[in-house]
């Protein structure tokens, strides 16, 4: 690969090679295929050893104390490399640089870059300035928007056929448990004009299937001109030619708008899935979390999607053990679990975040009693995903290959437009390839079908 001509490199770059790690959402893969595809622009090239790395990077997620831990522990595992590499440069960037800021420096001592979410465009241009030298930079302070625009990640991902598309960055909700606002700061919509451009680039490339990202994706549009809402974003991504697929993340409850529900009803491209969190079942706690709704009111929305959008499947976000969350309080998120019958619902034990609201409420639920209302939860859900899937036997479904499974070569892996992960076996590597599959036995978590 020649980079010497790249328009925007950096003068004297020395680049070499660039190992990187990547916690969290898909917003943080997003932002990880962000950042390579920025420091290959500069010469670098990814490795997958740490050992022969010039620039060791950790891109890290904020919302659980358990995931900083994680990213603290491999960054510390480091110290020994860098005393027998000096010149080796380790950062910390993404929503921990972002909350935990200098800090990172004195628990860390080997650790010569801090860069928060919205700053990591500036990435190379302090990697360079730090190569060689004994310096750190710190990069958090204000928030500037010249990271969203990511159309150049093209090159870097791992699969061609899917890509995540940046549609906005941020959150203006004040959910009481959530450090998201903190770490990414304000909703900032990208216009749609630019997320088409960037899906015509990816479909060009061979994409297929793409999967629109925003913390409340639903709320897209915040400050566009002329206005558009996610509706209107799907209508105009669903014109590009080639495309197949359409998926967004994640929706809040509140921003479930007739024109949302339409697009997902009319246009055939958009994924008949939605991953709308409830967090909890409980009127009180949900007050106490500022969602903005009670269960009846989510029930009511869910009822709506399901009448309009023939086949839609809805996944859940719960979180357990919120400061004051009952017994009581739980029963009823066990109640609305069961009422609404989600295709899979994904389980958090609270963990108080610095800063939030919540965090200034006593933590009382004990770690044990999360853990088993957490069980509680999982268990009614693998229930109700194992009846849902025993009723797909004998359906012929339309999956997009994904590549073989992970455990056994001559089986491939798919989903469903509904989310469902298929496997079934196969002679040949049919990745990126659609294939119509019937549907022979199921667990809760998969379905086993064969070409049909
Ligand atoms: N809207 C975001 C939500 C980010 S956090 C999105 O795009 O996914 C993802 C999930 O983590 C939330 O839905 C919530 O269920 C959980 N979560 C957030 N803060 C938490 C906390 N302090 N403790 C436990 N779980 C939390
Ligand atoms: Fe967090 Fe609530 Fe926003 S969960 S990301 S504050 S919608």
């Amino acid at each position: 690969m020649k980079f010497s001509g790249h328009p925007d490199r950096i003068q004297g770059s020395m680049a070499g090679k660039i190992y990187l790690e990547t916690f969290g959402c898909q917003m943080n893969v997003l932002d990880g295929d962000l950042i390579l595809s920025r420091m290959t622009g500069q010469g670098y090239v990814p490795t997958e050893n740490r050992d022969e790395a010039d620039v060791i990077l950790f891109n890290t997620c904020s919302v659980r104390l358990h995931a900083e831990e994680r990213a603290l522990s491999h960054a510390g595992t480091l110290q020994q490399l860098k005393k027998r590499r000096p010149e080796l440069v380790i950062g910390v960037v993404g929503c921990m640089a972002q909350n935990r800021q200098d800090e990172i420096f004195r628990l860390l001592p080997h650790v010569q870059l801090v860069v928060g979410p919205r700053k990591m465009g500036a990435i190379p241009r302090l990697v360079e300035e730090v190569r060689g030298t004994p310096h750190r930079r710190i990069a958090v302070e204000d928030f500037d928007d010249e990271f969203i625009d990511g159309g150049d990640a093209v090159q870097i991902r791992a699969t061609r056929f899917q890509a995540y598309v940046k549609a906005m960055e941020g959150c203006d909700m004040s959910c009481a448990f959530c450090i998201v606002p903190t770490t990414r700061g304000n909703e900032v919509s990208r216009p749609p004009e630019k997320i088409a451009d960037e899906v015509r680039r990816l479909v060009d490339q061979g994409t297929v299937e793409i999967t629109l990202l925003g913390q409340t994706i639903n709320s897209y549009g915040k400050g566009i001109k002329p206005t558009v809402d996610l509706g209107g974003l799907l209508r105009r991504v669903h014109e590009v030619p080639g495309l197949r697929r359409i998926r967004f993340i994640t929706s809040h409850p509140s921003f479930v708008r007739p024109s949302l529900v339409e697009a997902m009803r009319d246009l055939p491209k958009v994924c008949k899935y939605l991953h709308l969190p409830p967090q909890s079942g409980s009127d009180r706690i949900l007050k106490a979390m500022r969602r903005g709704y009670t269960a009846e009111k989510y029930l009511r929305i869910i009822d709506t999607l399901r009448e309009s959008v023939a086949g839609i499947e809805v996944a859940a976000d719960w979180i357990v053990g919120f400061p004051g969350e009952t017994e009581q309080d739980f029963q009823e998120s066990v109640r609305l679990l069961e009422r609404i019958r989600f295709q899979n619902s994904y389980v958090f034990k609270y963990s108080p975040r610095p800063g939030t609201d919540a965090a200034a409420l006593a933590d009382d639920v004990s770690e044990e009693e999360k853990k088993r209302r957490n069980q509680v939860l999982l268990d009614a859900q693998d229930r109700i995903s194992r009846e849902k899937n025993l009723a797909r036997i004998g359906q012929i479904v339309e999956i997009l290959v994904e590549g073989p499974s992970k455990t056994n070569p001559n089986r491939q892996t798919g989903r469903m437009d509904t989310h469902q992960i298929v496997h079934f076996d196969a002679g040949q590597d049919l990745r990126g390839r659609f294939v119509s599959v019937e549907i022979l036995s199921a667990t809760p978590h998969s379905l086993l079908a064969r070409m049909a």
